[in-house]
């Protein structure tokens, strides 16, 4: 059907960086247009799909390989997916794009540890830097940022709204979805 392409938004990026927050925003557009669509949202994930894994680096590899494997089978069916999570590990990030091939679109959301670490929207980080946490991403665990993501949406100097609106544009340039009809001007 037109205008039904699936593919794969891959955010990857700190915890804090925005992921969830420009899903959000783009979760209310996309369906406001219309379009069919799954979010795997690294926290949601984590309570189902890999309930029970921890952030071992075999166990984070395994988490994002079963995200890629469920994004994989819903994009090859027209279904579109954002996928919100760290995804810390370039290597296996391109394991998923080889998977997906064009229909994955790599974005990163681009935001320092220190700016991360001042949000600390859930208080993850206060948690690390006491020892509370072992394993954290961009404190005591490795972070690989992308090295030719289809998009970087720069969350220090944008707003949520602003990164949104970049995605949207990129996917309605690449024919991905529908380009916006122009409002009426009457
Ligand atoms: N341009 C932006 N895009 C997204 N979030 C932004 C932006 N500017 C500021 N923020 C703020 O940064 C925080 C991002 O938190 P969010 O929960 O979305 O991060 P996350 O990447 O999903 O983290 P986690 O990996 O822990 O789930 C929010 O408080 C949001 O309001
Ligand atoms: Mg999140």
């Amino acid at each position: 059907m037109a205008g039904e392409k699936g593919f794969t938004l891959w955010f990857t990026g700190l915890s804090g960086s925005g992921k969830t927050t420009i899903t959000n925003l783009l979760v209310k557009e996309l369906l406001a247009r219309g379009s069919k669509l799954e979010v795997l949202d690294g926290d949601v994930v984590r309570e189902n799909l890999s309930k029970g894994l921890g952030f071992s680096k075999e166990d984070r590899d395994t988490n994002i390989r079963r995200i890629a494997f469920v994004a994989n089978l819903l994009s090859r069916n027209g279904v579109p997916v954002i996928t919100a999570a760290i995804s810390p590990y370039r290597a296996i990030r391109d394991e998923a794009r080889q998977m997906m091939g064009d229909r994955f679109i790599e974005v990163y959301v681009k935001a320092s540890v220190e700016t991360c670490e001042k949000r600390d929207v859930k208080g993850l980080y206060a948690k690390a830097r006491a020892g509370e946490i072992k394993e954290f991403t961009g404190i005591s665990d490795p972070y690989e940022p992308p090295l030719n993501p289809e998009i970087t949406v720069d969350t220090e100097s944008q707003t949520p709204e602003e990164s949104a609106q970049q995605i949207l544009a990129y996917l309605e340039e690449r024919g991905f979805i529908p380009a916006r009809q122009a409002a009426a001007t009457a």
